[in-house]
């Protein structure tokens, strides 16, 4: 059998041989199945009838998340959906714009005048975190430590993205208690933020409970500040590896929107999601026991050559563009407009008051870690 070995930087070539040789594959050690293709990675994500979200996962009163949307089936699934889409709107999403530029604007101001920053420390990391913690209604005061609890909260949580049931630690804890109290005084005193919004959501006369609000609140951290940090930075670091593509798309802006789509193909910021068997079922010819764990790789699926026409080239006005970056089915991330959305200001900031940005040829890039988030700790750029 062969021994499985990623690469945690450049994993494509392990997807492509796992893809021809192994595209369904038994870790016998872990006891995890392994999909690689396409169409079997597209069905787990989307089939929940088979694949359960919910499943091993168990919420708890130190572990709302593990109740949360990301981690339920329907029935509950499709009511928490429901009444989280009533406060969490396109609208709402599309008025934060020019606050989210002007954030933008603001860290840049922070390091226009050395010629140099972190793009990760100083930028990307920085942008989602500042506009999650406004959206949600956090006091401005509060912004230093619900930075460091979320930067804690994800670095604890990066292998857990929906695979949540493990340890549960002190900023978590933390964290939890911050927001019973915050909610409460949402409860007195709401606001124009989102946090008062889903207090008010109500579908066929049911609300969100007190666990189930704190549950989305923290998933929000989870599931949306890292995962945009890595589409901003790995774009910057796919275009640097594509100079012509840069100059391209510093040339003319409005490409942007579909260079951000490649690079959510191409450099998928979540490269894999976990499900675990809800019935026995097939995939490829291989049975799969009810109970038995799985891990859907997006990367690979995203990589693909039965879907993408030369997938391994990087093409940013590539059409049609069927990415599944931000999965699949009802469970398909709830936050992808605001993620777009955050990162096209980024860029356009970032070329507008810079230009082209230039990694530091000795800067060693070290992989955040783990098999869900794709993408570096740190970045050192000049310009
Ligand atoms: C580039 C950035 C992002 C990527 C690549 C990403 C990716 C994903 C993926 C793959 C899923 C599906 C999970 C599954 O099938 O189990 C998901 C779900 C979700 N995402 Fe995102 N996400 C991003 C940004 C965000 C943001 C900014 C937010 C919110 C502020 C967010 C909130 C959520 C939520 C709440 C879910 C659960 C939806 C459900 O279970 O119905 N995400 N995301």
């Amino acid at each position: 059998m062969e021994k499985i070995t990623r690469d945690a930087l450049n994993p494509f070539p392990w997807y492509e041989m796992m893809r021809e040789k192994n595209p369904v594959f038994y870790d016998d050690k872990s006891g995890f199945w392994h999909v690689f293709r396409y169409p079997d990675v597209k069905r787990v994500l989307s089939d929940y009838s088979y694949f359960s979200s919910a499943e091993g996962r168990g919420g708890s009163e130190e572990n709302p998340i593990g109740a949360s949307l990301i981690s339920s089936d329907p029935p509950r699934h499709t009511k928490l959906r429901s009444l989280v889409s009533k406060a969490f709107t396109p609208k709402r999403v599309n008025e934060l714009a020019p606050r989210i530029r002007e954030i933008a604007e603001e860290l840049i101001s922070g390091f226009r005048e050395s010629g140099k920053f972190d793009l990760v420390n100083d930028y990307s990391g920085q942008l989602p975190v500042i506009v999650i913690a406004e959206l949600l209604g956090i006091p401005p005061e509060d912004r230093g430590k619900f930075k460091k609890w979320s930067d804690q909260l994800v670095s604890g949580a990066r292998d857990n993205f929906s695979d949540e049931g493990g340890e549960y630690s002190e900023p978590q804890i933390a964290m939890g208690m911050y927001f019973n109290e915050i909610i409460e005084q949402k409860r007195k005193e709401p606001g124009n933020d989102l946090i008062s919004s889903l207090i008010e959501a109500e579908v066929d006369g049911e609300k969100l409970s007190h666990f189930d609000l704190l549950g989305f609140s923290v998933l929000l951290l989870v599931a949306g500040n890292e995962t945009t940090t890595n589409l901003i930075t790995n774009a910057i670091l796919t275009l640097d590896r594509n100079p012509a593509d840069y100059g391209k798309v510093l040339e003319n802006p409005d490409l942007i929107p579909s260079a951000i789509e490649e690079v959510l193909r191409y450099r998928s910021p979540v490269q894999s999601m976990f499900r675990t068997c809800a019935k026995d079922t097939e995939i490829g010819g291989h049975k799969l026991k009810k109970g038995q764990p799985l891990i859907a790789w997006i990367g690979s699926a995203n990589h693909d050559p039965s879907e993408f026409n030369e997938p391994e080239t990087f093409d940013p006005e590539r059409s049609p563009n069927r990415h599944i970056a931000f999965g699949e089915g009802i469970h398909f991330c709830l936050g992808a407009p605001l993620a777009r959305l955050e990162a096209k200001i980024a860029l356009e900031v970032l070329f507008n008051s810079i230009g082209r940005l230039i990694i530091d040829k000795d800067a060693r890039l070290e992989p955040i870690g783990g098999i869900v988030v794709y993408g570096v700790k740190s970045l050192p750029v000049t310009f």
